[in-house]
């Protein structure tokens, strides 16, 4: 498919976290805490965070996304030598509390004036999909929301992406799934949904396979084709 194509589709599927959603900035008031170890303190959590998720498919041991991201934060703060609890306080509340991507707003109203169906199918569990839907006020664009929690298993096993197809009673010619997450979007794609690849990061292709991919830089970019 061409970008141009996108408004054909009539069930547009958005990823949460990363896509839609960023998490806030809290680094000064964690830099106070971990001082210059901040850094890698983030940035083992978000890695063992996708990580433990796939490790536990592997494994068949599913846990909600809260505990998988509570095992990450707590092994990163041991292996950074910290021990400060209130380094929970600051980073856990960042996946119940989220902040609205640049776009983002704008694109989901476009869709639902256009009178497509909207759904955001998350790792996440359905409280902090629920909770971040009303906070950023989208929950009047947002028909569906579609967490892993309901079949316990993560993204990018491919029952996740049927569980979109099933729920929104859609065929793969009328569905779009759109993610800033390559892995995702791997996932996806080899599956067999159209996906869209939002490279707001202006990353590198992995060397993964993927199906029907198309790029964009980011969520306004999509809305032009509205
Ligand atoms: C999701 O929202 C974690 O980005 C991942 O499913």
């Amino acid at each position: 498919m061409n970008i141009q194509d996108i408004s054909n589709k009539n069930y547009f599927v958005f990823d949460a976290f990363g896509t839609l959603f960023k998490t806030s900035e809290v680094k000064a008031e964690l830099t106070k805490i971990a001082g210059e170890k901040t850094d890698n303190l983030i940035n083992v959590w978000r890695s063992k965070q996708l990580q433990y998720t796939w490790l536990r498919n592997e494994m068949n041991r599913y846990q909600p996304f809260s505990v998988v991201t509570k095992d990450a934060l707590d092994y990163s703060m041991r292996l950074n030598g910290i021990t400060d609890e209130k380094v929970f306080d600051i980073l856990l509340p960042l996946y119940d509390t989220p902040q609205l991507i640049d776009g983002a707003k704008d694109l989901l109203k476009i869709l639902k004036d256009n009178g497509k169906t909207v759904a955001i199918l998350s790792n996440g569990t359905c409280a902090m999909l629920n909770n971040g839907v009303q906070l950023t006020g989208i929950q009047y664009y947002v028909d569906h929301i579609l967490s892993v929690n309901d079949i316990g298993i993560y993204k990018p096993q491919p029952a996740v992406y049927q569980m979109a197809l099933d729920t929104l009673e859609a065929t793969v010619e009328e569905l779009i799934f759109f993610s800033s997450n390559q892995w995702d979007v791997s996932g996806a794609s080899v599956f067999g949904l159209d996906a869209c690849w939002i490279n707001q990061y202006g990353e590198t292709k992995e060397g993964l396979p993927f199906g029907t991919v198309v790029e964009t830089g980011s969520l306004r970019e999509v809305s032009e084709y509205f």
